[in-house]
């Protein structure tokens, strides 16, 4: 009994993985093993015999059983500090340059002309790209048979021949936001739309997608001045400058009566642009007192309420402000081009102190 225990014991503590060890316990204590063939030699026995051998075979199987399962701990311990050893890794190195983006010209601008609107007591409101015709024209007084429709050379939504839906567009413009905050907020209000907009045309000043923002204020005595003094601190502020000059130009849309595009005065002196000198002039939005046919599309009484309105584009005010020559790249999505024109991720969108 002693020989077997040596031998046992002494091949548990020589096994060198689990495979090793799970053949040493076959050999032992398995159902064929040693032990076991030494206990159905106990039938054979007399009984005294069987009471004295008996419980040392048991008590000598328990033991091996737990030199294995030591063994066995200590091989995964051994295993765990190796892999520990390999996969040690110095948190104190210094990492690699980090590889960040860049805030979008678009996503800032749009975000320094909400910050500035917001000081003037504008509230934010987005409405749907996919439009029905109606809001997109209709209701901003642009009915089926005006040219207008034509000039935004609309994308219309494919229909079903016999589709009784109305007809849906992408929407050419901010301005059908102006109808859908009149419906829920009614009058007085005040707020910007800043969005998506779409029209068929690609060039370097025009993509198919491009910016808007949309602004509309809406009381009892809201008036031409008001819509001057507010777009004049808006571009103040924008464009950082204190000597901006707008000019208010007569003109004509639809949803406003009267209504004026707004030109910035500037020089292209030597090649590049300069704000607020010179004897140029670029226009930057459109603008007007919003129509009654307008107000009356969006539920509000043209009798006790009016309002001023105005467009401008987001895109073209950024190249504007950050010198960015071709339109096209804002949408190409090239890194270079989004690592020279973007901003970090912690660039609080400027705001003019004065
Ligand atoms: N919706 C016009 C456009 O996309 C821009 C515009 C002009 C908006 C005059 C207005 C406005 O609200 O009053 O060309």
């Amino acid at each position: 009994m002693d020989d077997l225990r040596d031998k046992y014991l002494g091949q548990v503590t020589a096994a060198g993985d689990e495979a090793a060890l799970e053949q040493v316990r076959l050999a032992a204590i398995g159902k064929k093993g040693e032990v076991a063939l030494k206990m159905r030699e106990l039938g054979r026995m007399t009984p005294e015999e069987r009471q004295q051998v008996g419980p040392r075979l048991n008590a000598l199987k328990d033991e091996i059983a737990s030199a294995i399962a030591a063994r066995k701990a200590a091989l995964e311990d051994a295993a765990l500090d190796e892999r520990l050893r390999t996969e040690w890794l110095d948190v104190t190195l210094p990492v690699r340059a980090r590889r960040h983006g860049t805030i979008h010209p678009v996503s800032q601008v749009t975000e320094e002309v909400t910050a500035i609107f917001a000081d003037m007591g504008f509230a934010v409101a987005e409405g749907p790209q996919i439009e029905t015709d109606w809001y997109n024209f209709d209701a901003l007084n642009i009915p089926g048979h005006h040219p207008a429709r034509a000039e935004m050379d609309t994308f219309y939504l494919a229909r079903a021949e016999g589709d009784a839906r109305p007809p849906h567009v992408l929407r050419t413009h901010t301005s059908p936001v102006q109808i859908r905050s009149m419906e829920t907020t009614g009058a007085p209000t005040r707020v910007i739309c800043p969005g998506r907009v779409y029209r068929a045309d690609y060039d370097q000043t025009h993509t198919p997608m491009f910016h808007q923002v949309e602004g509309m204020a809406i009381d009892r005595d809201i008036s031409m001045a008001n819509l001057k003094w507010c777009l004049e601190e808006f571009c103040r502020a924008f464009f950082e400058l204190d000597g901006i000059e707008l000019r208010f130009r007569a003109s004509h849309f639809p949803f406003t009566e009267p209504s004026a595009e707004v030109d910035i005065r500037c020089s292209w002196e030597g090649g590049t642009l300069k704000l607020g000198e010179g004897d140029d002039w670029l226009e930057i939005l459109g603008s007007g007192m919003i129509h009654p046919h307008v107000l009356r599309s969006g539920g509000i009484d043209p009798d006790e309420w009016q309002g001023f309105a105005f467009g401008m584009g987001i895109d073209r005010i950024a190249m504007l402000k950050y010198g960015i020559p071709d339109l096209r790249a804002f949408f190409d999505s090239d890194l270079r081009w989004l690592k020279h024109y973007g901003f970090g991720a912690l660039a609080a969108p400027t705001r003019h102190a004065g």
